[in-house]
């Protein structure tokens, strides 16, 4: 039977040398995925606004991209296929170099509770960059669901006759419409919690940045992963 892995341990095998906790494609992604999410967010919010799913729900004009509907839909246009595009590279990108097993996995409940109390309690600590909390994980894994989920009702909702199979996953063209609304409903959830998170822990922002830490400090030291 195979050993069990602590928690902070790498999944994937030997650390190449001199990698960087944010490898440059992971972060060149990162930021084109961010600036794509705040496009469809906000020109999202145009297109609602011409038809709005809850009558007590309009989004001022001030935060909406793109003056009137058809402006706002012109930019979710030109922003989705930067979203999916660059999404399935970093989807792919994370699966091929074992990128979400190694930072996303595995989890401990234990953990995630612990961890819950003690943000609730303004306790947080993220002293080693190389290692993500219970939260951050289970944060990063709802994040990338729910980008792929606004892709699949996206498609539902743009060519509602081609994928009307897809239309059905959600009874109907409406039950599309509303889960792309809650969807977009968990990813600015999301955003508020991460930036916030990132400004309150700044070096997570400059290693975002900049490529952090190198895992691997040369023969005879720990990746400093493994130095908790
Ligand atoms: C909706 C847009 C965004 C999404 C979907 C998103 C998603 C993610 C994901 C999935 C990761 C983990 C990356 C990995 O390790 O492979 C991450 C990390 C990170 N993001 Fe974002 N992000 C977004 C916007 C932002 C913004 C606007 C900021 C700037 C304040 C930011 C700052 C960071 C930082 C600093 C990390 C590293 C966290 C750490 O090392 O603890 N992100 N983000």
């Amino acid at each position: 039977m195979a050993p069990s892995r602590s928690v902070s341990e790498p999944a994937a095998g030997p650390v190449p040398r001199g990698r960087r906790l944010h490898p440059w494609p992971v972060r060149i992604m990162h930021w084109i995925n961010a600036v794509a999410m705040l496009v469809m967010i906000g020109s999202g919010w145009g297109i609602y606004d011409d038809s709005v799913i809850f009558g007590f729900l309009h989004f001022p004009k001030s935060i909406r991209l793109g003056s009137w509907g058809a402006e706002s839909l012109l930019w979710h246009f030109a922003g989705m296929w930067v979203l999916a595009l660059n999404g399935l590279g970093y989807l792919i990108y994370g699966v091929v170099t074992g990128r979400f097993r190694e930072k996303l996995l595995p989890i401990a409940v234990s953990e995630l509770i612990q961890t819950v109390r003690e943000t609730l309690r303004f306790k947080i600590t993220h002293d080693d960059l190389t290692v993500y909390n219970a939260v951050q994980k289970v944060l990063y894994i709802v994040v990338i669901l729910a980008g792929v989920m606004q892709v699949v009702t996206g498609l539902a909702i743009w060519k509602p006759v081609q994928f009307s199979s897809l239309v059905a996953l959600f009874s109907d063209f409406q039950g599309a419409r509303l889960a792309h609304f809650l969807g977009m409903a968990v990813i600015v959830g999301f955003l508020f919690v991460h930036v916030v998170l990132a400004l309150l822990v700044p070096r997570t922002l400059w290693a975002m940045l900049t490529g952090g830490p190198r895992l691997d400090r040369g023969p005879g030291h720990a990746p400093v992963g493994e130095s908790r």
